[in-house]
């Protein structure tokens, strides 16, 4: 794998700081027992084993599956939802947890959707976070690392579903994707 990788951009020692750091902002903000952590999968799935085995408080954990990427590397804007949660969120507050924010369309969308619902309060939690490609107004509270314009692997992050497994956040060489 690692011969696909152009650089590193953040190594599994600084994941797990960051992550440590996370989860205690988090937990100083939401700490209670009425908290859903919802994640998007498949993305969001290694930050939210890992973010939640942080938590010193119990939390109910669901999934969701959206696609809002069809292939390569740009997004459609088109949000369509895969898999749905299984849980009641009305009147609960809800962390979604998600690999990046790009755009922004899949996490208006959802915010969106969980509020017409009834979620008290949303809130949303992302390892990556690239501000130069968003379109969609959206508040992020909390961002493990602020990333630029480039397209990215591992921990969680996929192109054309491999990759996700790398531990560590890396650029993939040009020649992989061209
Ligand atoms: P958004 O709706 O444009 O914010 O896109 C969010 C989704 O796009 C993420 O959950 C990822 O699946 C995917 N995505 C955006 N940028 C990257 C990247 O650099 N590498 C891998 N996936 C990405
Ligand atoms: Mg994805």
């Amino acid at each position: 794998m690692e011969n696909s990788i152009a650089k590193i951009l953040y190594n599994e020692e600084q994941i797990k700081t960051r992550v440590k750091e996370m989860a205690q902002e988090i937990t100083k903000d939401l700490m209670g027992d009425d908290l859903i952590v919802l994640t998007v999968l498949k993305g969001g799935a290694m930050l939210s084993a890992d973010l939640v085995r942080c938590f010193d408080f119990p939390v109910t954990l669901d999934y969701i599956a959206v696609s809002s990427y069809y292939s390569g590397t740009v997004s459609t804007g088109n949000v369509q939802i895969k898999k749905d949660t299984d849980i009641n969120i009305n009147g609960k507050r809800v962390l979604i947890v998600e690999d990046i924010v790009d755009s922004g369309n899949t996490l208006a969308h959802l915010k969106e959707l969980f509020k017409l619902r009834g979620a008290k309060d949303v809130k949303i939690c992302t390892l990556l976070n690239k501000p130069a490609r968003r379109v969609a107004e959206i508040k992020v509270d909390y961002i493990g690392f602020e990333i630029p314009d480039e397209f990215v692997v591992g921990y969680g992050l996929d192109y054309n579903q491999l990759y996700r497994n790398l531990p560590y956040i890396g650029v993939l060489k040009p020649e992989v994707y061209a």
